[in-house]
């Protein structure tokens, strides 16, 4: 059994996609043992909540400094004690301590094609503005290891999207959202779980 954390900041799409594989049987061996939010109103944490499955918030707003909040933040996840730490849309930087006590086991899901549209100030909608802006043809999204470096790690999975004509941000995020992330973020926690990828 994969024991995993989910990290999340926002709507909670992917944890939703995660959730739904498992129920569904397409994800195997897997159980979500806890999700951190570091947004008290993500609706995420509803998500989790309405799944029956242990949510909390784990705020920097709660904490005097950066530092506090790091360590408070890798308790958090210690608490649950995971095989895996999954950030699904987690807008925080994660501490270096935590990769370091995680090494090779904290993945991440970017709705880029990485290394295209990725690292400092790519995140949300302002990747698919960037992408439309360069007129790139394909985009997609990517789940990869989490190091030091900004959406640096090694690449597990990829999948690719055609950019239409009429594409704004948000419907070209919907559908990058859609028909790319829900799929590659539970294969990959799928594969992980059962020998299929080695970290
Ligand atoms: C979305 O922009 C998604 O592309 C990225 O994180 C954001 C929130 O996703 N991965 P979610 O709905 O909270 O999973």
């Amino acid at each position: 059994m994969l024991n995993i954390v989910v990290l999340v900041s926002g709507g909670g799409t992917n944890l939703q996609a995660i959730m739904d594989s498992i129920a569904d049987g397409t994800v195997k061996n897997v159980t979500i043992k806890g999700v951190i939010s570091n947004n008290r109103n993500a609706y995420a944490l509803e998500r989790a909540k309405l799944e029956g499955i242990a949510g909390e918030c784990i705020s920097p707003k709660d904490y005097p400094d950066r530092e506090s909040f790091n360590e408070a933040l890798l308790k958090g996840v210690e608490s649950y004690n995971p095989d895996l730490v999954v950030l699904a849309g987690f807008l925080v930087a994660i501490p270096a301590k935590m990769i370091e006590r995680y090494p090779n086991r904290i993945i991440n899901i970017h709705p880029s094609l990485i290394p295209s549209f990725c690292g400092v100030g790519y995140y949300g909608l302002k990747v698919h503005e960037k992408a439309l802006e360069r007129g790139v043809k394909v985009t997609g999204a990517t789940v990869h290891v989490v190091t030091e470096g900004l959406d640096e790690g090694p690449i597990l999975a990829q999948k690719p999207v055609m950019v239409n004509d009429d594409d704004t941000p948000k419907t070209l995020q919907k559908r990058v959202m859609e028909n790319a992330e829900w799929v590659i973020l539970p294969e990959v926690i799928n594969d992980i779980a059962n020998g299929n990828i080695r970290l």
